[in-house]
């Protein structure tokens, strides 16, 4: 960002805050892209092509089987959308894919207690080159959205300078506001700026933005997983603070149910985005997804944990030589989650600690449960010793819980 453009934002940033009370717990729900991506290709293939008939269905499949319920309540459009702009200058849907238009898709949605995501890019064209939002045009779509009663809108960076980010996040934001109807605002700045200040302020962003993109696309493999999640855990000094309530750092979608990762890996990332209070943004075919993979998206106590009130970010507290590593989200009622995580790639490894080691030393008396099993270990105090087992690119995750003190002659 070049000085001026630092400067503005200063300026402008506090006056402009979102404030509009969404989110105060990570959002959840369906995003289109990492599975479906780009396909507009309806005629050769017609069930998993970008157009209404694929929001529809998953609409159905999220009211249907037990998601909405859940709290995955949000169907978001990526790209690949918009034939353009009509003569007024707005933008239009693609009039084959989406024929009916987006408000017709927004009150399917609400018909069905879901909400609709939309997608935007700040810049000339969006990423895979259709219309984009200029600076000029940020007001005209905010309300174009507002009008097909969109919920939440995803604003990509792709095809802009700096310059136009930084005036074009903090406008839209206020252009948001504008029009009286409360909308989620995703941003994708941030990953534009590379992630870390002194080029992104998170303080200011946390004004600007209900959530933002990080970092680099999810892909699906297990490798890409791990980039992601080296990098969080690399600047989680700089991301763990910038997250709570209304403002989230977003590391992308979850792979679960796509083709990338093995069942330990798919309960890893699940556990991984949990403890790191991410969106839950799923992004599969929800009309063959098997029953194990809804599993791990289905856990109520995982998404229990998501969705804590406190709404702090977990960490990574512990990188043992054994390649275990031990992360660690606190939440509400001093409870914890605590997620074991092995990066061997052998066997089964048998890990053996105790919560003072971990740096739980307290007079308490613990519960914990496993999240996957369902198991609950009891009387753990911060020096009884234990074993888990956890396999390779696996996890073991607790949500862990104080049932008492400690009996005075205990101690
Ligand atoms: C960028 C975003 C992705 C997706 C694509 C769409 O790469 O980071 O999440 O929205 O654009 O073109």
């Amino acid at each position: 960002m070049s000085l001026p453009a630092v400067l503005l934002l200063a300026l402008v940033a506090p006056v402009l805050a979102l404030e509009n009370g969404l989110l105060r717990t990570p959002p959840m729900g369906w995003l289109a892209w990492e599975r479906f991506r780009c396909n507009i290709n309806c005629e050769e293939d017609p069930k998993n092509c970008i157009s209404e008939k694929l929001f529809m269905e998953m609409a159905d499949r999220l009211a249907q089987d037990g998601w909405r319920d859940l709290g995955y309540i949000y169907l978001n459009i990526d790209d690949c959308w918009s034939s353009g702009r009509d003569a007024q200058g707005r933008l239009v849907p693609d009039s084959k894919r989406f024929p009916h238009g987006i408000s017709f898709l927004a009150d399917y949605a609400h018909s069905l207690g879901l909400k609709l995501g939309i997608y935007g890019d700040l810049g000339n064209f969006t990423c895979m080159g259709y219309a984009g939002t200029t600076l000029d045009k940020v007001g005209q779509d905010a309300e174009t959205f507002a009008e097909w009663k969109v919920d939440m809108l995803k604003l990509d960076g792709c095809y802009s300078t700096q310059e136009e980010q930084a005036l074009g996040y903090p406008k839209m934001a206020a252009a948001l506001n504008a029009t009286g109807r409360p909308i989620a605002f995703s941003c994708s700045w941030p990953a534009y700026e590379g992630g870390l200040p002194p080029k992104v302020n998170y303080s200011l962003l946390a004004n600007i933005c209900n959530l933002w993109r990080n970092y680099a696309d999810i892909q699906d493999s297990w490798e890409s997983v791990l980039s992601i999640l080296d990098w969080f855990v690399k600047y989680q000094d700089v991301l763990q603070p910038a997250a709570g309530p209304g403002h989230w750092n977003d590391p992308d979608m979850l792979l679960i149910g796509n083709f990338g990762l093995s069942f330990e890996q798919a309960q890893s990332q699940m556990a991984l985005w949990t403890v790191l209070a991410a969106p839950l943004f799923m992004s599969t075919d929800l009309r063959t997804i098997s029953p194990q993979n809804m599993g791990i998206l289905q856990n109520p106590l995982m998404i229990k944990i998501n969705q804590d009130p406190l709404g702090i970010q977990g960490r990574r507290i512990l990188k043992d030589k054994s390649h275990i590593e031990v992360f660690l989200r606190p939440l509400a009622n001093e409870a914890y989650a605590l997620v074991f995580f092995s990066r061997r790639t052998d066997m089964p490894f048998r890990y053996g600690t105790s919560l003072a080691q971990l740096g739980l030393s307290s007079a308490k008396v613990y519960e914990a449960q496993n999240v996957y099993t369902g198991n609950i270990i009891s009387g753990l105090q911060d020096k009884t010793n234990f074993t888990v087992t956890v396999n390779p690119s696996g996890v073991v995750m607790w949500y862990l819980y104080p049932v008492r003190k400690r009996a005075q002659s205990q101690d």
